[in-house]
């Protein structure tokens, strides 16, 4: 028994930007951001909203839009879904959330829904944290059957988790080790609890301190001040007026020494947790912030690098959504199929990180 992907979808948007282009905003080239990044395209949307890009991806998911991947044959029906998990950090609204958001236009009229801040961890946190309420809730539905009362929790059998991004939003268009790296998008998976399969096989996250603030964006609420503040303490009202900053900031270099290493961490920690080998995951699907930290990865798990999924290439960074547009594409286009073992893998700030073993 366990928590099984039954859909997949992704989402995005119309306008491709290429470094071609960045290189007319900031000073930078094709040639620097390729061999550095692996990014070659990115999606902005210029047009879409959060809740476009993860309606869209989540109707994908359900079979009711082309180019999603169902299980089974056969669409799902939206008021089936129990709850939505939105990992984001780019909701449309402060609220509602982005979740409800995506639930009142894709007519998930009997879901329970709320956002997820964890950054670009959101693939794992999401669906683990799925996983982790559809095992409570069948627990407490078979305890419930078994004495003859009604179930004490919200039931829950299906989650849909979607991260919808719109990084483009956060980004320092000015900044040039920023804003290279970002795209926008969205990723959704339906999960449901089966008592005939594995699904959910292993999951493992962490949070480290970010002390030194090395990826960092200040809260859309900036200060401002209030009535209860000490008017007459210029400097304590000089520093509440001052204006916040809306852009992400990043130590690339020390990032990149957390992220890599990080990932190796989680993804042998699910491993073990699953009790599962290297060689016995068809298909690594890591979050996509680096071409370099996932060679990096793979090199270290003595794996060849065709065992792990990459999209950052016309993707770049989409935060929590990245690792979930990846495994779409990589059920789509078949390297993985029903039986088959994959292993998600997330970063970001927080610090956030984690892994999650399943079986298709
Ligand atoms: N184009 C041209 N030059 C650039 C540039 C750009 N887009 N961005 C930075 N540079 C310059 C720097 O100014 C620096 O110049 P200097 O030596 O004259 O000071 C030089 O390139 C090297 O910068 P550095 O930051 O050391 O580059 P790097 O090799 O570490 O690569 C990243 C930068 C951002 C690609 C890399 O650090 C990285 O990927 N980090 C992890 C990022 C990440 O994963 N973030 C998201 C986590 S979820």
């Amino acid at each position: 028994m366990g928590s099984v992907i039954i859909g997949s979808g992704k989402s995005l948007p119309a306008r491709i930007v290429t470094n071609d282009e960045l290189g007319q905003i900031v000073d930078t080239t094709d040639e620097w951001i390729v061999p550095r990044t692996g990014i070659h395209t990115r999606a902005i949307a210029v047009h879409e909203t959060g809740t476009d890009l993860g309606a869209e991806a989540a109707l994908r998911a359900l079979g009711q839009a082309e180019g999603g991947w169902q299980r089974e044959e056969g669409a799902i029906d939206a008021a089936s879904l129990d709850m939505i998990i939105c990992p984001t950090l780019t909701p449309d609204a402060a609220f509602p959330s982005q979740a409800a958001l995506i639930r009142e236009r894709i007519g998930a009229v009997n879901a329970v829904c709320y956002d997820m801040s964890c950054a670009c961890s959101g693939c794992v946190y999401g669906t683990s944290t799925a996983d982790m309420l559809l095992a409570a809730s069948a627990a407490d539905i078979a305890a419930a059957k078994a004495a003859g009362r009604p179930p004490r929790r919200n039931p829950l059998r299906r989650i849909l988790v979607v991260a919808a991004e719109r990084l483009s939003r956060l980004v320092d268009w000015d900044d040039r080790a920023t804003c290279i790296l970002f795209g926008d998008g969205a990723g959704a998976v339906v999960m449901e609890w089966r008592e005939d399969a594995d699904g959910m096989l292993s999951s493992y996250m962490e949070n480290t301190d970010d002390a030194d603030h090395v990826l960092w964006c200040d809260s859309a609420f900036c200060d401002r001040p209030l009535p209860f503040d000490a008017v007459s303490d210029e400097a304590a009202r000089a520093a509440a007026e001052a204006p916040c900053d809306p852009y992400m900031r990043m130590a690339g270099q020390a990032v990149f020494k957390f992220a890599t290493s990080a990932m190796v961490r989680c993804i042998e920690e699910a491993l073990s947790r699953a009790q599962l080998s290297p060689e016995d995951v068809t298909l690594y699907v890591p979050h996509q912030a680096n071409e370099r930290i996932i060679r990096y990865a793979a090199k270290k798990m003595g794996m060849p690098s065709e065992r792990f999924q990459v999209t950052i290439d016309h993707t770049g960074n989409v935060s929590g959504a990245s690792a979930l547009i990846a495994l779409n594409e990589a059920l789509v286009e078949e390297k993985l199929a029903v039986g088959d073992i994959a292993l998600m893998a997330g970063f970001g700030g927080g610090l956030t990180a984690g892994a999650c073993a399943f079986r298709i």
